[in-house]
């Protein structure tokens, strides 16, 4: 297997993490490079569910080495508890083969305060954020006055960064926002307090791919979210804080961009986003809650339902297109059984005129109106299906049209949540 990167398709939830375990069995390590504890990945083997925030979700393949990257935002209290319930399901998280790069920034409790004031704030118009402090850390983290993992070994530069930076942050949440402001000495003294267990886990992340890689062992880039909520590629302003292109595997994890040979898009077979924003193969009818209720659409992180529709072909060639995409992997296609007629949406019109594009200005994917192409359904339940051909006529011919229609090859189907179920191609 070459170098891999793995990245969400659509809107985040499209079964990263599935895929993700899977691929772990032939990689060597396996690093996140972007986002943080906003992204829930599930991982299902033998009706045992595993959802990680912040940890690789190679961690279940002993033999592999998991590594948070520097382009990640993490939470220590979230890190901990991911490491103590992992723990207890006896795999072993031990800094062996678990470790954070010291460049990785860390979300302090007023960057979770600051996100939900202003979510409280945006009236109307809010993003509906995950509310975990993601996009202040990386705000921070851009205005150069972040704390990072390494910063953990340096009390007293930890001190002074948080005091530093609650200067402004106190008058925002007090005079602004009508939040508690926060007490610097406590703010440090209880991230201090984590210090003795995390700091064995700070490491050279470079150096462990350039280790792997000069072993010929494979290593596997896992991004959280998906491509449309990238913060330069998505539909801003509802998208997260960090790019979550392919290309960002490379800056996020402390690698050129030759090391990543293939690229591989997850996608559903049909379309979910959580919190606001454009949608345009959104269904609020009975087939919405048709794939809500057959795909268990809430989210993995925050529990929110997640908003169903039609697979988009438009979105997903603009991924292929801003990622380089080698290969797709469709997932949850067993979700779409017994539904009598599939729909993709092929292109959009916009004031009479057709669009095989996403458009690029603020405010206008809202108003398109999605083109659909009919496609028969299938009754058959796949979920056993462990072969191409055994699939139906009808999910195969489904399968050709996306790769038809984005020009990409789709080298996996996932026909259930268990590791078990996929169809590699
Ligand atoms: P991620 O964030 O991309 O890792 O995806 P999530 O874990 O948030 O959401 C995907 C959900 O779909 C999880 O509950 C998975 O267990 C589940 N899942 C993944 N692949 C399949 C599949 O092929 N069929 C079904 N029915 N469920 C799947
Ligand atoms: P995974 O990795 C789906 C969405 C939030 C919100 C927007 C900004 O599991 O696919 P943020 O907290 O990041 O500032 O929220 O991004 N969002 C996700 N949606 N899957 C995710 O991660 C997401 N992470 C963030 O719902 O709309
Ligand atoms: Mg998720």
């Amino acid at each position: 297997m070459a170098n891999t990167v793995i990245i969400g398709a659509q809107w985040g939830d499209e079964g990263k993490g599935k895929i993700v375990d899977m691929l772990s069995a032939q990689s060597r390590v396996i690093v996140r490079f972007q986002g943080g504890n906003n992204a829930g990945h599930t991982i299902r083997v033998q009706d045992r569910e595993t959802i990680l925030h912040l940890i690789p979700s190679g961690i279940l393949h002993e033999g592999t080495v998991c590594l948070v990257g520097n382009g990640v935002v993490l939470d220590p209290h979230v890190f901990l508890e991911e490491v103590d319930s992992l723990s207890a399901k006896n795999i072993d998280v031990s800094p062996a083969r678990l470790g954070i790069s010291k460049k990785a920034h860390l979300i302090l409790p007023y960057h979770k305060s600051l996100d939900k004031a202003r979510e409280a704030k945006r009236a109307g118009q809010k993003i509906g954020t995950t509310g975990r402090g993601i996009g202040p850390c990386y705000e921070d983290k851009a205005a150069r006055v972040g704390l990072r993992a390494g910063d953990l070994t340096r009390p007293d530069l930890v001190r002074a960064k948080i005091t530093h930076a609650l200067l402004e942050k106190n008058v925002l949440l007090r005079d602004l926002y009508k939040f508690e402001p926060l007490d610097p000495a406590a703010v440090s003294e209880e991230l201090l307090a984590l210090a003795p267990r995390l700091t064995p886990y700070l490491t050279d992340v470079e150096e462990h791919i350039a280790q792997a890689r000069r072993n010929g062992d494979n290593v596997l880039f896992e991004g959280a979210q998906g491509v449309h909520l990238d913060i330069d590629h998505g539909t801003y302003p509802f998208v997260t804080s960090s790019n979550t292109v392919a290309g960002n595997a490379a800056a996020g994890s402390g690698v050129g961009p030759g090391a990543l040979e293939r690229v591989v898009g997850i996608a559903k077979a049909y379309t979910t986003r959580v919190g606001a924003g454009p949608f345009p193969t959104e269904l609020l009818d009975d087939t919405g809650s048709y794939l809500r209720t057959q795909g268990h659409e809430f989210g993995a992180t925050t529990g929110r339902p997640r908003r169903c529709g039609w697979l988009d072909a438009v979105v997903l060639r603009e991924s292929v297109r801003l990622n380089n995409l080698t290969d797709l992997a469709l997932t949850k296609l067993d979700v779409l059984q017994n539904l009598p007629a599939l729909h993709i949406c092929v292109a959009y019109e916009y004031e009479g005129q057709r669009f095989s594009h996403m458009p690029q200005e603020e405010g206008l994917l809202e108003k398109v109106t999605p083109i659909y192409e009919e496609m028969p359904g299938f009754e058959e339940d796949i979920s056993q299906c462990s072969t191409y051909d055994a699939l139906p006529g009808a999910a195969r011919a489904y399968i050709s049209r996306v790769e038809e229609l984005t020009g990409v090859r789709v080298s996996l189907v996932s026909v259930g949540a268990d590791r078990q179920q996929t169809i590699v191609r």
